[in-house]
């Protein structure tokens, strides 16, 4: 079983993160994973021209598409311009989504807070609670904002509230999810909320800094990625593809 997951592209009509779009959908087309998630920031500044884009490539795919908005995503643009790809489990309010591939469970929750940057996990535990009751094989939870810390200050700042009271709910529950899946901060991390694995995807737009514990702001020399997970036997192993931007004087 394997689930795709791309993050942050941030389109822009002045970014090339389409056509790094493009080149990491293209792969997929032919790797033919069995579902792929976004997990939000999928267009900067309103720019519906960029969900139609986003949503075209999109459509290329075989496989069914889940999406979660970001913090810098139009939700009510991207409800209805990528309506064709998407669903969500209400016309209105958090778009969170919950879908069952081969007997894994995929739930996706919008943690967005309306014109911040930051997400709060708070508001949505009753329906994670609520999804997650029945839910007797494995499961993987996806989110915009990281509930776990990255060590980047600045990300840190703006990442998922109360996480705390996430981890107490999930450990309330039956079965902990295989893993806790985010974006939101341009890089490839993995961690742990208390002992549920935590990882944040890639950005499809350039990546950001490693800013760790006051080193100095070295120049990104990442690549843009993105993860394809492997789920076997409640067993998971997350790999990462990166999506090299050609260069521009080739
Ligand atoms: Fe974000």
């Amino acid at each position: 079983m394997l689930v795709a997951q791309i993050s942050d592209i941030h389109a822009r009509p002045d970014l090339s993160s389409l056509q790094t779009l493009e080149r990491a959908i293209g792969w997929l087309r032919t790797f033919r994973p069995d579902v792929l998630v976004i997990t939000g920031d999928l267009v900067d500044d309103g720019w519906r021209q960029g969900y139609r884009l986003v949503a075209e490539s999109l459509r290329s795919l075989d496989c069914p598409v889940h999406l979660l908005p970001g913090n810098g995503d139009d939700a009510q643009l991207m409800r209805s311009e990528l309506a064709a790809v998407g669903t969500w489990i209400n016309a209105t309010g958090p778009m969170h989504f919950r879908t069952a591939v081969n007997s894994l469970t995929l739930l996706g929750v919008d943690v967005t807070v309306a014109d911040q940057s930051y997400g709060d996990v708070l508001p949505h535990l009753p329906w994670l609670m609520n999804s997650l009751a029945d839910v007797t094989a494995p499961s993987l939870l996806f989110m915009h904002q990281p509930p776990f810390s990255i060590g980047i200050g600045v990300l840190d700042q703006v990442g998922c509230s109360n996480g705390s009271a996430l981890l107490s709910t999930l450990e309330a529950m039956d079965r902990l999810p295989l893993a806790i899946l985010c974006g939101h901060v341009h890089r490839p991390a993995f961690g742990r909320l208390g002992i549920i694995p935590a990882q944040t995807c890639g950005s499809l737009c350039p990546p950001n800094p490693l800013l760790l514990e006051g080193r100095a702001d070295l120049s990104v020399i990442d690549a843009p990625s993105f993860l394809v997970h492997e789920v076997s036997d409640g067993r998971l192993v997350s790999h990462v593809v990166s999506v090299p931007v050609p260069d521009s004087g080739a």
